[in-house]
């Protein structure tokens, strides 16, 4: 094993980095909308079940698997699978991570890019004009979406940014631009949660979040929370594995675990208590759909007190957070490069980054600015439609629970009882009970549920 492995510097650094990849898109665009869609309470309670008892434990295994390798996603199925039954075939669960990471930054880096320009039409007092007039913003971001040159751009800048980060390393470029960022962005959170306890819907949102009525909820809608889970805690694909790789041996991985999965949900809740008090405070008709981020919520912004500058803060914390989460998808591709082709950090980063923003091109491109992309659609249904639909699709239907589904029964059922004890132990204060239980998790409950998912995708059940 290489000793010369970067590391974080502490135990600050690796969970900030972590969270940073957790919070993203998946909570301040995904999860509201999705919440909204599924009537909130019951669909909150299920989402929680499933973090607490799939997605915390898979995010300790994919940590195990990274310190106890030192390896990106491939190297650690290899080495870890060695002597050990299904041997080399494990690598295929590594391969199929990295590609994940490829599709899915491609596409997120466009939605991330979005928040780039709502931040400069904010600033510039251009979106206080169009959100008084709800149509006109309607259709001012229609024609964003059609404009080929602006779609490209905002995905380049972002795709730059990403770049620029991991090109610096793990030190110098990943944990340095959490410990700006992610502290930047709790204080946003915070302003702005404080700002909707002021609003006249602040009640009313907490009450649609947390008073769960069952009989709205559907199955559907319990496959979508626990698909959701998955992508919003970075799982499935390797990355919080790529992150363990780099955490120091006395640092402790159910302490970091336990905090990611914390902060990842807290902030979920929080951007829904922000979202729906001010949606709430007014008898808005909300347009149920993936594109609230950038059509309702400015409206009702602009409605309050000091919407400039609240909605100025509110892209710009969208914009970190996706930040920190598409410098997570870049390292798993460009940590394979490194480990497994043997390049160096600053040829890994800028390949694998041009790569992708060309991959990335032909999704900022299918949302009506090229018909062929717009129209194109592998899966055939209407929530597939597009190259960005048809990725999105196939990264959180198929790429992540697949990849998680293998993790768990790697974790559980090939890793020795003693390997895996050992490792969370490290770090740590001796573990009883709390290893039965995480043991009996990743063993059974975790592939049980991944497995549903993945029989009702086959079976093509619509939780998209
Ligand atoms: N978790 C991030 C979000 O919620 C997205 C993300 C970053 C991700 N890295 C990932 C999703 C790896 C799946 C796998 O926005």
């Amino acid at each position: 094993m290489a000793t010369s492995r970067a590391q974080w510097s502490g135990r600050v650094g690796f969970i900030l980095a972590a969270a940073g990849s957790a919070i993203g898109l998946g909570n301040l665009w995904k999860f509201p909308y999705i919440t909204l869609e599924n009537h909130g309470g019951a669909f909150v309670l299920v989402y929680l079940v499933a973090i607490a008892v799939v997605g915390a434990p898979i995010m300790a295994a994919e940590i195990i698997l990274g310190r106890k390798s030192r390896q990106s996603p491939v190297g650690a199925f290899r080495l870890l699978a060695i002597g050990r039954p299904g041997g080399r075939a494990w690598t295929g669960v590594g391969y199929l991570g990295v590609l994940a990471g490829f599709v899915i930054l491609s596409y997120y880096s466009v939605v991330a890019g979005w928040t780039i320009r709502y931040i400069v039409i904010a600033v510039s007092g251009t979106l206080g004009e169009l959100a008084h007039h709800p149509e006109a913003l309607q259709s001012y971001f229609v024609s964003f979406l059609n404009d080929p040159a602006a779609q490209v751009f905002h995905h380049s800048l972002f795709m730059a940014a990403t770049i620029g980060v991991v090109y610096f390393g793990v030190g110098k470029g990943i944990e340095r631009a959490a410990k700006i960022l992610m502290p930047l962005l709790f204080t946003i959170l915070v302003i702005l949660a404080i700002y909707s306890v002021s609003t006249p819907g602040f009640g009313q949102a907490i009450a649609f979040l947390f008073r769960p009525n069952f009989s709205e909820l559907t199955a559907g809608g319990v496959l979508e929370a626990l698909g959701h889970s998955f992508f919003t805690l970075s799982l499935g694909m390797g990355a919080m594995l790529t992150y363990g790789s780099y955490m120091r041996r006395q640092d402790s991985i159910p302490f970091a675990s336990f905090t990611i999965c914390f902060l990842d949900t807290l902030i979920a809740i929080m951007a829904c208590i922000i979202m729906f008090s001010v949606i709430f405070s007014f008898d808005f008709e909300v347009s149920k759909s993936s594109t609230i981020l950038f059509t309702t919520i400015p409206v009702i912004f602009f409605k309050l007190p000091a919407g400039a500058l609240v909605s100025a803060l509110f892209y710009l914390l969208v914009a970190f957070a996706a930040l920190t989460s598409t410098i997570s998808l870049l390292e798993v591709v460009s940590s394979y490069a490194i480990d497994e082709l043997g390049w160096g950090r600053h040829r890994a980063s800028l390949t694998m980054g041009a790569a992708i923003w060309v991959f990335g091109v032909l999704s900022a491109l299918s949302f009506g600015g090229v018909d062929v992309l717009s129209r194109f659609n592998l899966i055939g249904r209407d929530s597939t439609a597009g190259v960005f639909g048809t990725f999105d699709y196939l990264a959180s239907n198929w790429f992540l629970p697949v990849g998680g589904f293998f993790i768990a029964l790697f974790t559980g059922w090939i890793l020795t009882s003693k390997a895996s004890r050992d490792e969370l132990e490290e770090g740590h204060a001796s573990l009883s009970w709390s290893f039965t239980m995480w043991r009996f998790l990743i063993r059974f409950a975790a592939p049980a549920a991944v497995g549903v998912i993945i029989v009702s995708v086959i079976l093509g059940a619509e939780y998209q």
